[in-house]
């Protein structure tokens, strides 16, 4: 699954246009800050590891001056604390470097920009080895929005876990959410599994009780933005109630995360910061309106799973019980 969801080139931070897909595959090169922050802002680049890995070339874009490019980055979107992860990382090399020319401090950001992009790839693979050893073959698995290579500077985290599967020969059949309202999973999802040649299926949000209660799902595995110290799990808006539905139909329901994603300073999920967007991403899906002009519509883009409804937690680290993340603090990387 070899997809250049994030990179440095050229001076500037190469990203796929993520809007375009599945109809084109077109690279944006953003040559300074205001760029980047405008594509985030966009979803042109989105997933909270890419995110991450976002940032850290942003603030190498931004060397001249640290302290708008950080406060800039930190504003285009909330919840993902891989963002806030990575401009803290940048942040402590720009002020050990504070004394270097402008030339020679971006030298010094962009090698620690592409550590935290390589150090993500390693990431990705070791949650899938982990993940992978929980499926079996034959297994029938849901997955929701996009934790993907296009979430991820690899081959992803919920995805990862599938593609490994894979790779070691298991037979599974997966289930995309189209994940509404910006389509993650219609869109992004479903592209990147045919590409792999996984046999997936897409469908609404509003089906997987129904698959569920006919025994279709036998595993749900999805991403995170943001775990707080006790488990609790902020993701794309629509994972809350598939998490409800599985506890309900006793399915095992997997969130699949690196350690950057967990926030310690944060002891629950009801401190998690929602991203709310435009009521507008509701009321239609591009050019075409799907409501009155005038309604009103509310446009959370995530939710918080309690810690109670998730059966683990897949880490780089290992396969966790989300009361046992205490045991892993301060071991990101
Ligand atoms: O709004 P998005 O598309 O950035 O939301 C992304 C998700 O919710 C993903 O599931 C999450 O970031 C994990 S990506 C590996």
């Amino acid at each position: 699954m070899a997809i250049k969801t994030v990179e440095w080139k050229n001076n500037s931070v190469r990203i796929i246009d993520q809007t375009k897909l599945p109809r084109e595959l077109k690279f944006i090169n953003c040559r300074d800050v205001k760029m980047l922050v405008s594509a985030i802002k966009k979803l042109k680049v989105r997933g909270a590891p890419a995110l991450g890995v976002a940032a850290g070339f942003g603030v190498v874009l931004g060397a001249a001056d640290i302290k708008n490019t950080v406060r800039a980055l930190a504003a285009s979107r909330p919840t993902a604390v891989n963002l806030f992860w990575a401009l803290e990382r940048m942040k402590k090399v720009a002020y050990r470097h504070k004394n270097l020319s402008v030339k020679d401090l971006k030298k010094v950001l962009l090698k620690e920009a592409l550590k935290i992009q390589s150090e993500d790839k390693k990431t990705c693979r070791a949650m899938a080895g982990y993940g992978a050893s929980l499926i079996k073959s034959g297994d029938t698995i849901l997955t929701h929005c996009n934790a993907g290579a296009l979430a991820t500077a690899d081959y992803g985290t919920a995805l990862g876990v599938l593609y490994k599967a894979k790779s070691e020969g298991k037979k599974i059949k997966v289930y995309a959410d189209e994940t509404r309202p910006l389509l993650q999973g219609a869109r992004l999802t479903v592209w990147e599994l045919m590409r792999s040649g996984i046999d997936t299926t897409l469908i609404c949000d509003n089906m997987a009780g129904s698959l569920m209660a006919q025994g279709k799902v036998k595993k749900v595995f999805v991403g995170a933005d943001r775990i707080a110290a006790n488990g609790d799990t902020a993701n794309k808006i629509g994972t809350y109630p598939l998490a409800v539905l599985a506890k309900y139909h006793k399915i095992q329901f997997y969130v699949v995360a690196p350690v950057s994603t967990i926030d310690f300073n944060i002891k629950s999920g009801k401190h998690i910061p929602i991203e709310c967007r435009h009521a507008d991403e509701v009321k239609g899906f591009g050019t075409v309106k799907t409501a009155p002009a005038n309604s009103k519509a509310w446009n959370p883009a995530f939710d918080v799973t309690p810690h109670n409804l998730i059966t683990a937690i897949i880490t780089e680290k290992g396969i966790l019980h989300p009361s046992r993340l205490n045991a892993i603090a301060g071991r990101s990387g």
